[in-house]
């Protein structure tokens, strides 16, 4: 009798340890081998914290498919993005940090972050409304402009946790007059829902009681091989997109709409990331690599798509659609290896890659560009979805 006890005892007791080996240590890059099962892959903890006064928390959204959305109230911040791969494995494929105060840091990348008010660079930070010149506080400090909406942006505020089911989430917040140095007072909400075809949708809305401009994105770093895995230069990328906004060495647009035909810039086929980054062509050098927005065909303000991204090696396909008239694609140029991410790794160089759905960056003070102008009156509508396959 006693030996049987013991036994038991003695199984439980290696099967607890088990369980905490999957959770944080072993497994896939430390993730649990179903992370659809109770156990969470990041810790709640580590986001438990309060900020300016606010608390911020993590929370999970999953489907019956096997992916799983981590999102915590920081920033509107997508914190992990669990998708399988061609063999049905889980993998993170979204760059981020541990805890919360990651986010928070002063290096923080804009990982996963919802930006604004306004997404990309103001030119010196100043622009010109209704006669009324309105002057932001400059964050990039080489280039003098404003950038992702100053150094406390939407990215930097706790938002309010919303309406919260198994697969969807909704967070807000209210940016006073003046906020940042925009006129206005400005409601907006994110409400992220996650569907049972591995699709993770996006929608804002925002109301304005004075004329104001806003450009919202989301800023995630994906690395279709899995985060931490190295570069993203192997990935295979299609910009649904015959033209981009040329920019100056201080990365603000010449205002012109070129053709991507014949340079570097052409991705209306699927080409490696890799293949053309160090091409001697002027824009590259301004960007360090690629950096720019692109003109989506047929951006008439329904759901088209914006580009693709493939990875051979995991099979892993992301498809991002959009509601916007423009995409940043950014690959991760300013990374240098010296943030640790959430398995432990550093970030090298291009360890990531982001497609920000948005209007064109410094807009305001270009008249050729698509209006960011939000008046009273009107509401603010983007959608944008980031859909998940294998291939
Ligand atoms: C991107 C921007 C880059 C860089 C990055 C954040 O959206 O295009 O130039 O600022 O954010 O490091």
């Amino acid at each position: 009798m006693k030996t049987i006890r013991n036994l038991l005892i003695l199984t439980l007791i290696l099967s607890c340890g088990s369980c905490k080996n999957s959770k944080f240590g072993r497994g896939l890059r430390g993730l649990p081998e179903n992370p659809a099962a109770d156990e969470w892959y990041l810790d709640a903890e580590g986001f438990r914290k309060t900020i300016d006064g606010k608390k911020t928390d993590l929370y999970r959204l999953s489907n019956d498919a096997g992916m799983e959305v981590y999102v915590t109230n920081f920033g509107a911040v997508i914190a992990a993005i669990i998708v399988p791969d061609k063999e049905g494995i889980p993998g993170d494929v979204a760059l981020g940090f541990k805890e919360v105060e990651g986010y928070a840091a002063e290096g923080d990348p804009y990982f996963g972050a919802v930006v604004g008010r306004y997404g990309n660079r103001i030119d010196g930070g100043r622009f010109e409304l209704d006669g009324q010149v309105y002057e932001l506080p400059i964050n990039e400090a080489g280039n003098d402009n404003q950038l992702h909406g100053g150094p406390k942006g939407f990215s930097e505020m706790v938002w309010e946790t919303g309406e919260l089911t198994n697969n969807s989430i909704e967070l807000s917040l209210v940016s006073p007059d003046g906020d940042m140095g925009y006129p206005g007072r400005l409601e907006l909400s994110v409400r992220y829902t996650l569907t049972q075809d591995n699709a993770l949708e996006m929608v804002y809305k925002a109301v304005t009681d004075k004329p104001t401009v806003l450009n919202i994105t989301q800023h995630t770093y994906f690395n279709l091989k899995g985060e931490g895995r190295g570069n993203i230069l192997d990935h295979e990328l299609m910009l649904n997109a015959d033209h981009f906004t040329p920019v100056n060495q201080r990365l603000i647009p010449t205002g012109e709409i070129s053709p991507v035909e014949g340079t570097p810039l052409d991705f209306t086929t699927a080409t490696k990331i890799g293949k053309r980054i160090d091409d001697d062509y002027e824009q590259l050098s301004f960007g360090r690599g690629y950096d720019h927005n692109w003109v989506i065909n047929a951006g008439d303000g329904g759901l088209n798509l914006a580009g693709t991204v493939y990875c051979e090696e995991t099979g892993r396909f992301l498809e991002v659609l959009t509601t916007e008239p423009g995409v940043q694609f950014y690959c991760g140029n300013f990374l240098d290896g010296s943030l640790t991410g959430k398995s432990g790794g550093s970030y090298e160089h291009r360890g990531g890659l982001c497609l920000e759905t948005q209007h064109f960056p410094d807009s305001p003070n270009q008249e050729g560009f698509p209006s960011t102008v939000l008046n009273p009156g009107k509401e603010y509508y983007q959608k944008t979805v980031f859909r998940f396959s294998v291939k």
